[in-house]
């Protein structure tokens, strides 16, 4: 059945976790909607997974669009999030409706997901023009350069407060979910506690509402380097980088193609 933020709301309510990982492509993005995930999101980390860019903030509209489009077409069940480019919401209230609304019709997102808590106009923008937003707190990459690095947020008592009230503010804007990253547990379990609308963690503990991994992370594409939040599923960087070699060797060797890998025709020539 199809997920809407409806889902996901009934999931908090009910006690439910609410499981989310990112596609990119369409054919991976069929095998996490036929595995049952709730939500899918074409999260802008696209820039390091895909194009191999060291952080999100080249990643353009056109970048989204081109990847959410692929995603949308496997998305059956899972509900189809996408992320908001750098710089494509937070110049102003216009650009965040008119990029978001982008999303919806050439994309096919069903929820936007936004990061930070100094775009609260624009959330309700975007809210209100009808489209759902999904609320990203705690280590926001795009803010990377304001942080000094890639680092655990909320450290503090203070900073933790801030975050606490931040994801208060992010629900009253009118957010459906909101994406707390690499926060302390016990913050997560707070903020997860204060809200009504459904908290979805990634490095944020196990009291939120759900978990959402980076798909490459998950299925151990980077072989072991990967932060402490994750849970290698698979080790598929071994079996790919296997099974290419393997390739290469029958080419160079004549191993491949076989006679059973041919095409036959009934006449000589
Ligand atoms: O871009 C992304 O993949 C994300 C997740 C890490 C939550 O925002």
């Amino acid at each position: 059945m199809k997920n809407t933020i409806v889902t996901l709301q009934k999931a908090k309510n009910g006690g439910h976790k609410i499981s989310m990982i990112t596609a990119y492509d369409y054919s991976t993005a069929t095998l996490i909607d036929e595995a049952g995930t709730n939500c899918i999101l074409v999260g802008d980390s696209l820039g390091n997974t895909i194009l191999g860019l060291e952080n999100t903030l080249a990643v353009t509209m056109d970048d989204m669009l081109h990847h959410s489009k692929a995603v949308a077409r496997a998305a059956k069940n899972a509900l189809l999030v996408v992320d908001m480019p750098f710089m494509s919401y937070q110049t102003s209230v216009y650009d965040a409706v008119f990029n978001a609304g982008r999303l919806v019709k050439t994309g096919g997102a069903e929820v936007v997901k936004l990061e930070g808590s100094a775009v609260l106009p624009q959330i309700e923008a975007i809210v209100s023009a009808g489209i759902p937003v999904m609320g990203h707190l705690g280590l926001t990459p795009q803010s990377v350069n304001a942080f000094g690095g890639f680092k655990v947020q909320g450290k503090d008592l203070d900073a933790a407060q801030k975050l606490l009230a931040d994801a208060k503010a992010v629900e009253a804007a009118g957010a459906c979910a909101v994406v707390l990253e690499c926060v302390p547990a016990k913050l997560a379990k707070r903020i997860t506690e204060a809200l009504k609308i459904p908290t979805i963690g990634i490095g944020a503990g196990k009291f939120c509402d759900g978990q959402v991994l980076v798909w490459q992370d998950m299925l151990g594409m980077y072989g072991d380097n990967v932060p402490r939040f994750v849970k290698q599923y698979a080790n598929l960087n071994e079996v790919m980088a296997t099974a290419f070699k393997a390739y290469c060797k029958d080419v160079s060797e004549g191993a491949f193609p076989a006679e059973e890998h041919e095409y036959d025709a009934d006449y000589e020539i």
